[in-house]
């Protein structure tokens, strides 16, 4: 076993199994892989010195162009909805139509700001959202070895392209599956594109890309992380699926979620501010 993986915030239920499915994967090697991932809390950082980083959503939430009646409704959406989506009792059935209305009530509220296209550089510039320590590493080893990324957020497209420009880079290895804002001939932001993707539809959004999946079809092997229970169902829809190495970030409500998380992820990386272990990892297959 890796030294990375020996830390005392890396939990692996079974590892004998965990280091089965890695010998596989490095035998496998970079043909036969490909990452899909989740952006917001996964790609990027939950929080720093203590304070929460911001979400894609609150990127435009918190930023100067939101008026104060509007980060108000925000906020309250926020005090409601978040403590549903780490909820460790309730089904992720039980959470989806709470997601449905966050999502909904959330958009139409950042619809009414009247954002325009060019403010978006700025409201990121503003935010304290950060990319993991060892993301630019990881993106940039992964395009020169041209290993496809798919980037499957519920948070906001054109932001967490943002968030990544300007951390890191888009690469043309990446595929971004998210909500894309809708703007008109003036550049106003008039709605959304496409279907909602909220944190528990992920696996709908995983069949509707299964064009994506097929084209490559020869890469059987995949790395998931994610960092809440509905990206288990990112990889949902890929053909001749292999193997399947499942690496989960937990960030929030810890002690009544852990035991869920162990059951459901290969690996659980604790409050864990960085891609050290995902990256060890690719050391080793690329
Ligand atoms: P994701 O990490 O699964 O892509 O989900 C996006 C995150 O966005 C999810 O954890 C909840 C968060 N979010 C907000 O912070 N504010 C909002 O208004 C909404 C709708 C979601
Ligand atoms: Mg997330």
């Amino acid at each position: 076993m890796m030294e990375e993986l020996q830390k005392e915030n890396v939990y692996i239920k079974d590892a004998e199994r965990v280091e089965k499915l890695l010998c596989q994967l490095i035998q496998d090697g970079k043909s036969k892989l490909q990452i899909i991932t989740d952006f917001d809390m996964t790609l990027s950082r939950f929080s720093i010195n203590g304070k929460r980083c911001a979400t894609c959503h609150n990127v435009l939430e918190n930023s100067s162009l939101v008026p104060e009646s509007k980060k108000q409704v925000l906020d309250e959406l926020r005090d409601t909805y978040y403590p549903i989506e780490i909820n460790a009792k309730m089904t992720i059935e039980e959470k989806i139509p709470f997601m449905m209305e966050w999502w909904t009530k959330a958009q139409s509220t950042i619809v009414a700001c009247n954002f325009r296209r060019e403010d978006l550089t700025r409201a990121v510039r503003e935010s304290n959202a950060m990319l993991r320590d060892g993301c630019d590493w990881q993106f940039s080893t992964l395009h020169e070895h041209k290993v496809p990324m798919l980037i499957f957020s519920a948070g906001i497209g054109d932001i967490l392209e943002e968030i990544i420009k300007q951390h890191s880079q888009m690469y043309a290895n990446m595929r971004v599956v998210s909500n894309y804002m809708d703007f008109n001939h003036d550049g106003m932001l008039v709605g959304f594109k496409g279907d909602l993707v909220h944190t528990y539809n992920k696996n709908e959004g995983a069949l509707r890309n299964s064009d994506y999946f097929t084209t490559l079809k020869d890469r059987r092997n995949i790395i998931l992380m994610g960092d809440s229970m509905g990206d288990l169902r990112m990889a949902d829809g890929v053909p001749n699926m292999q193997h399947i190495l499942k690496i989960g970030f937990l960030n929030d409500n810890i002690e009544e979620r852990l035991e869920k998380y162990k059951e459901a992820y290969d690996i659980v990386l604790v409050s864990d501010s960085t891609m050290d272990v995902p990256n060890a990892i690719l050391k080793k297959i690329l």
